[in-house]
């Protein structure tokens, strides 16, 4: 099964794609993540990318393409993957329609969660990620068992960069003009699913499950 998870930040994606990946037995692939793994590690890739990401920005195609293309190389991704944060742009859904029909093969579903923006603030300021494996939890909504470790891997929990109420506010702006159309572009495509991603974690996650079964 492959998935496209889509949504504005914030609005759950990788909440949601963790789960799914779990439920199905495939991996969950975030370019976020990635990216963050990047630049904890200091890697050139990750230097290039936390000029964009610190700004709220977008990481330029040719460097996002470059590096999921090699990810799905990998030995997991053969029965599937959930994208989380990917494609991003109608460019980068064009490379991925492409490279996946090369292979004779196509997307299943692209599940849109949709959440107002004006919930998207408040759900930010409470997020904690683990940068050790991507965790995700919220201080009110999702609060780990142990206050700043990660349940997953025990790793310490932060408050990201880019979770600045300013810089939220651009990231916003631009998923409204550069990831928004890809709603269109899958619809297009007959192959969007939305759900209401304002409902509790589990109801969005019992929603999905419908969708895919
Ligand atoms: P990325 O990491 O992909 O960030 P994003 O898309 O902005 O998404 P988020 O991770 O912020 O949110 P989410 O929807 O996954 O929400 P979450 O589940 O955490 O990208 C970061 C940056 O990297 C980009 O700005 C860009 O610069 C770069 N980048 C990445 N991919 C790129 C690409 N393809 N091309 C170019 N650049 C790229 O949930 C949010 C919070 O809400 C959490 O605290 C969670 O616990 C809580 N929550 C979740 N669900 C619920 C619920 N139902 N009710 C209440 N709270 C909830």
């Amino acid at each position: 099964m492959k998935i496209v998870m889509l949504g504005a930040p914030g609005a759950g994606k990788g909440t949601q794609a963790k789960m799914i990946a779990a439920k199905y037995s495939i991996p969950h692939i975030s370019t976020g993540d990635i990216f963050r793994a990047n630049i904890k590690n200091g890697t050139e890739l990750g230097k290039k990318a936390k000029t964009y990401m610190d700004q709220g920005a977008l990481v330029p195609d040719e460097l996002t393409l470059e590096l999921i293309m090699d990810r799905f190389k990998q030995d997991d991704c053969k029965n599937g993957y959930v994208l989380d944060g990917f494609p991003r742009t109608i460019p980068q859904a064009e490379a991925l329609t492409k490279a996946l029909a090369a292979e004779g093969d196509k997307l299943d579903y692209a599940v849109n969660v949709e959440v107002p923006d004006e919930n998207i603030v408040n759900r930010m300021s409470g997020r904690r990620a683990c940068l050790s494996c991507g965790g995700t939890y919220h201080v009110v909504y999702n609060p780990p068992k142990s206050e700043g470790v990660c349940d997953a891997c025990g790793g310490g929990l932060v408050l990201r960069d880019d979770d600045k109420p300013e810089t939220v506010a651009k990231r916003l702006e631009v998923y409204h003009t550069q990831t928004q159309p890809l709603i269109e572009y899958y619809a297009g495509e007959k192959i969007l699913k939305e759900v209401d991603g304002t409902k509790d974690v589990a109801d969005v996650f019992a929603d999905i499950t419908a969708i895919l079964a």
